[in-house]
């Protein structure tokens, strides 16, 4: 039989996490979703992850998680990153940083779920390998028992992201893009099987820029007055994907959009 997947994108500060946490609370049973999977890079204040965040996540619901980069933000997650086994550092960073290049989740229906993450190197910082050669390493090392693989390419360009899903096709059940904070439109399943999406965009405020404030982000871009980001509160959503895999063949069969509106209680 099928299963569920839900993919959500970059966790954007508070109202992020308690948007996550209602979908999931909702969603999960109504779906039958055999693991969550979300982007948490942002959910401290909008960059970061700390401790006691990362367990809150896990609280709510979710079973894996990948961050971006800015991972080491908050200097006080890297012991989790070194032991917890749900969470994954993207691969081609320096093989000195801490933090496991993947995770494997074992569901309650028993299927084994391997995840794992990369950066992207087109307009983004340079300290990251080649993607590509990493995702390769990587696929080399997950055990050929499990058959169930995503992965999440955190990255801005578009173009690096496309070619990245056709690099995995037929190599893992979903490639789906984070970072940009914005969802595309072009979920499909790719002829080898791999449900594929160019960015989940935000779980968090949208009324803002990114997740941020728009008033402050205009008083920068507008006035060049430098100024704290604080994170946005309104038109909460958990934007991601559910996509159905056969566990057998770890095939993508089908993948959806998902736009989840948050309101607060
Ligand atoms: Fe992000
Ligand atoms: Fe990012």
């Amino acid at each position: 039989m099928a299963m569920n997947i839900l993919c959500a994108g970059d966790v954007v500060g508070t109202p992020g996490r308690l948007a996550i946490a209602d979908a999931l609370k909702t969603i999960v049973p109504d779906r039958n979703i055999a693991c969550a999977i979300v982007n948490a890079e942002n959910v401290s204040s909008g960059s970061g992850i700390t401790p006691p965040l990362y367990e809150k996540l896990i609280k709510s619901g979710v079973n894996l998680m990948t961050l971006g980069d800015h991972i080491y933000r908050r200097r006080e997650i890297i012991a989790t990153l070194e032991t917890s086994p749900q969470v994954v550092r993207p691969a081609n960073l320096p093989s000195t940083a801490p933090g496991r290049e993947f995770a494997i989740y074992e569901t309650e229906g028993g299927v084994s779920v391997a995840v794992f993450a990369l950066l992207g190197r087109l307009f983004m910082k340079p300290q990251a390998d080649c993607p590509f050669k990493a995702a390769d390493r990587v696929l080399a090392k997950i055990p050929g028992e499990v058959k169930v693989i995503v992965c999440d390419m955190h990255a801005e360009a578009t173009s690096e992201k496309i070619a990245m899903g056709w690099h995995l096709d037929g190599r893992v059940s979903i490639m789906f893009g984070t970072h940009t904070h914005v969802s595309t439109a072009d979920e499909r399943v790719l002829p080898g099987g791999t449900g594929y999406i160019t960015d989940l965009g935000m779980t968090g405020p949208h009324e803002g820029v990114l997740g941020r404030d728009k008033s402050r982000v205009l008083q920068a871009m507008v006035h060049a007055i430098p100024t704290r980001f604080d994170v946005a509160t309104d038109d909460v959503l958990t934007c991601g994907i559910i996509a159905e895999v056969d566990p057998h063949s770890g095939r993508c069969l089908h993948i959806e959009r998902l736009r989840w509106p948050y309101h607060a209680p």
